[in-house]
């Protein structure tokens, strides 16, 4: 893949779960916050050693979520387009996190949408153009706002799911010709079209959609997965592909994995 060498992560210092705003949530149920501390670091860790380099966004006391650094914004030729969360829980961060990119000399580029549109968790890149999530936390006509503002070709996939509600719940690109597919979340309609995109793609089974298999992050040939079953693995190795599993337990208490704790800086997208 041409990008995914660079990321933004925000250590999960005030990480919480003191709200439930996706159904994996229960309030009930304690975070391990040390235990998310290593579990972050050991993350960390494995995209460095996978060859991608790691920067890191101070994280704020009263933003439990902040940790899911994926929903602050979409990042592509060094533009920045801050999200308009959904909940009012997490409206606090993507101002800390374009504070960030200022400083770090990418522009900032504010759209005035209709809707709330939750940044790259809901908005893939994947061979030149971007895939955007609907019908969960970001609404259609924002994503057609920020693709006329950009420049940027941005297909929508209608999503139908409340337990996979971001795209990179149900879609993870890996190459050119192969992708992971998590197919439940998916609109009916919509899922044939997708399937006709991807030459090969890897469809996950009920059992590893709930393990969160496709919140991955491909960083060159390497995959690091939250879980990984032997027949996915198995598919992947066959693909040329090594498999990293990072326990991401106390994160997937707040709906998120791998892919959710990362913010890919490298993106370039073409323009028409
Ligand atoms: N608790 C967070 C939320 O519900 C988790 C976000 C997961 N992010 C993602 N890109 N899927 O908003």
């Amino acid at each position: 893949m041409q990008w995914g060498k660079r990321y933004l992560m925000c250590p999960p210092e005030y990480f919480d779960v003191t709200y439930s705003i996706n159904p994996w949530m229960d309030v009930d149920e304690p975070v391990d916050r040390d235990l998310a501390a290593r579990q972050w670091g050991t993350l960390k860790t494995a995209l460095e050693a996978a060859g991608a380099s790691v920067e890191v966004l101070p994280p704020q006391p009263g933003l439990p979520d902040m940790v899911f650094t994926a929903n602050h914004g979409v990042v592509a030729n060094r533009q920045f387009v801050p999200a308009r969360l959904s909940f009012d829980q997490r409206q606090g961060e993507p101002a800390h996190t374009s504070r960030w990119m200022e400083e770090h000399a990418f522009g900032i580029v504010q759209v005035a949408t209709p809707g709330p549109h939750e940044g790259a968790g809901d908005c893939l890149p994947w061979r030149q153009d971007l895939f955007a999530g609907y019908g969960q936390r970001s609404d259609r006509r924002s994503w057609e706002d920020v693709a006329i503002k950009t420049g940027w070709t941005i297909h929508t996939i209608h999503l139908t799911d409340p337990r996979f509600y971001h795209i990179d719940l149900v879609l993870c690109p890996l190459d050119d010709e192969h992708a992971i597919i998590a197919p439940s979340g998916i609109a009916r309609e919509d899922l044939p079209r997708l399937l006709d995109l991807i030459p090969q793609p890897l469809i996950l089974t009920p059992r590893e959609e709930l393990q969160f298999m496709m919140n991955s992050v491909v960083v060159g040939s390497t995959v690091v997965m939250p879980a990984c079953s032997a027949r996915v693995r198995d598919t992947l190795r066959e693909w040329g592909f090594t498999v990293v599993v990072v326990d991401v337990s106390e994160f997937l208490k707040a709906g998120g994995a791998v892919r959710c704790l990362t913010l890919a800086l490298d993106v370039e997208l073409r323009l028409p």
